[in-house]
């Protein structure tokens, strides 16, 4: 399972970075707006520290728009994905990236149907939004499961990268699916090495090897 880092926080990246655990990072303007940044700056000290594909989005709304702003971001680093909309001028712009030969991610998928445009439109990436889908009642994993049993019906090569991720039960369950690549916060990635037992079992060794009286290389 590849871990995508869904932030524009650039020490929470390197932290997380620097243990070999990123394989890319995927942004959004809200994310930028949280990070208080200038997007071409800290997009390029992203792609400078991750290798991976690092996803940045177009904010126009037509095909035209799009292309020219996503071919601009292009130009900040060669580990830029393009970040486009699930809409039809989204998929229009994600067909001319292909074809250029540049990665594309589409985003805001929540159903099926719209998968199946963006693997036809050769999206490198699909991003359905698991989270947002449990926040209206409905079930975000389900949407992960059919998608990757369609995709596999036909052999589409465009990742399914599953977003919107919040928990780490969400991780596990679509990792269950084979979804390609999760993205989320780093605070969920980092809550992963949390387990009750551990900790009960750390707290029971330590109290252990206190009463011991021993230290260890001294
Ligand atoms: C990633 O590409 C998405 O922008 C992100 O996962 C959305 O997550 P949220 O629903 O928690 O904002």
């Amino acid at each position: 399972m590849k871990f995508f880092l869904d932030t524009a926080d650039v020490d929470a990246i390197r932290e997380l970075n620097d243990l070999g655990m990123v394989d890319g990072v995927t942004t959004n303007p809200s994310l930028i707006l949280k990070a208080g940044r200038n997007i071409e700056e800290v997009t390029r000290e992203i792609c400078e520290m991750v290798q991976g594909p690092v996803s940045a989005e177009v904010v126009a709304e037509s095909a035209a728009d799009m292309i020219r702003e996503g071919r601009h971001l292009a130009q900040i680093a060669p580990n830029i994905a393009i970040k486009v909309p699930l809409t039809w001028d989204g998929l229009k712009a994600c067909r001319v990236f292909a074809d250029e030969g540049r990665m594309v991610n589409v985003t805001l998928c929540f159903s099926p149907a719209q998968a199946i445009l963006a693997a036809k439109a050769g999206a490198t990436f699909i991003s359905p939004f698991v989270g947002r889908l449990d926040d209206i009642g409905l079930d975000g994993v389900d949407l992960i499961a059919d998608i990757r049993e369609i995709y596999d019906n036909y052999g589409y090569e465009t990742q399914i990268l599953a977003a919107s991720i919040r928990s780490v039960n969400h991780i596990i369950e679509v990792g269950k699916i084979g979804a390609d690549v999760i993205t989320a916060p780093p605070a969920v990635i980092k809550s992963m090495a949390k387990h009750v037992l551990t900790d009960k079992g750390l707290e029971q060794f330590t109290a252990d090897w206190a009463k011991t009286g021993q230290k260890i290389g001294g």
